[in-house]
């Protein structure tokens, strides 16, 4: 089937983000669109760094149906709107609004969920209730996948950032089971894990902190990086190299934009679109490009 064209009864949703041009989003949602045949579109938003607030006031009232929130706006999307999820509430963010067409807005958080379904889609038996689970980092990412973990009823999760009075104000805001390990802590913090997150930005950057010694957590353990340019990054070859199994950054990006598109365009994404592929042929030719 092909998109209707664009019509009076368009619904249109978007992206913000700044910077938003690389977002992968408009092209997976768009895909869906076009599968689906819905007379919908998705767009990209980027206000000024201090124009978010602007842009969302206006847009209350329902024009556009919703947004997609990316960095780094996702704090202060929380606090502007009217409604809160439990989940937006407990990752402190939010990556989903939704304008209402009386005026309101709410905000909910599908980080958490596409967390959990890249590691069902990618190391099929994970099971976050099995075991503790170490989150590398204390930034936003990081505390939305603790909160996403413990919601899922993990028995403890363990973040450990390179700045330790974060993870340790990140554990005392969500309180059991998350708790902080020192960042020389890295030892005792991989025993018995039964996954790895990582969830600082330094996916690219070959930084010494994350050099983890996979050796030391169990065999079974998976180890999954927020990450995706590239789509195996130093972290993952280095599990790969260990034996472990490894879920990457893309299948989250995913697996969050699932029930976005159902917020906004009233159904499901058809899983046989195959948006993954075009995903990475996107990012293989941003590559190329970078490189000629
Ligand atoms: P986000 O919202 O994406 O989580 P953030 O709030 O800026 O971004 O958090 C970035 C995280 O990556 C932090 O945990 C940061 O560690 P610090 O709190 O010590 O700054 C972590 N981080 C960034 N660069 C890093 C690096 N080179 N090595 C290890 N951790 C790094």
């Amino acid at each position: 089937m092909s998109r209707p064209p664009i019509s009076g009864a368009t619904t249109v949703a978007g992206v913000v983000g700044s910077p938003v041009r690389h977002s992968l989003s408009p092209l997976i949602q768009n895909a869906w669109l076009q599968a689906a045949g819905v007379d919908g579109v998705y767009v990209p938003f980027t206000p000024p760094a201090d124009g978010f607030d602007r842009l969302v006031r206006g847009l209350r009232g329902g024009a556009v149906r919703g947004l997609n929130v990316t960095l780094p706006f996702k704090e202060v999307a929380l606090a502007m709107a009217d409604r809160v999820s439990d989940r937006a509430k407990a990752a402190a963010a939010s990556n989903l609004l939704i304008f209402h067409g009386d005026g309101t807005i709410s905000a909910d958080n599908t980080d958490g969920t596409g967390l959990l379904a890249a590691f069902a889609a990618q190391a099929p038996g994970f099971d976050p209730k099995a075991g503790p689970v170490l989150i590398l980092g204390a930034g936003g990412a990081a505390r939305g996948a603790a909160a996403a973990l413990a919601a899922a009823g993990a028995r403890q999760v363990r973040l450990l950032n390179r700045t330790a009075a974060k993870a340790e104000a990140v554990a005392a805001a969500l309180g059991k089971p998350v708790v902080a390990f020192a960042a020389n802590e890295i030892a005792a913090a991989l025993m018995g894990v039964t996954a790895v997150i990582n969830a600082t930005s330094a996916g690219v950057a070959d930084s010494a902190e994350l050099d983890i010694p996979f050796e030391l957590a169990p065999r079974g353990a998976v180890a999954m990086d927020m990450v995706y340019t590239p789509l195996e990054t130093p972290f993952l070859a280095r599990a790969k190299a260990s034996g472990r199994r490894t879920v990457d950054g893309l299948e989250m990006l995913i697996r969050q934009a699932e029930p976005s598109f159902e917020a906004f365009y009233g159904q499901r994404p058809d899983p046989r679109v195959d948006v993954r592929a075009l995903a990475i042929a996107a990012l293989e030719a941003r590559k190329a490009e970078a490189q000629a």
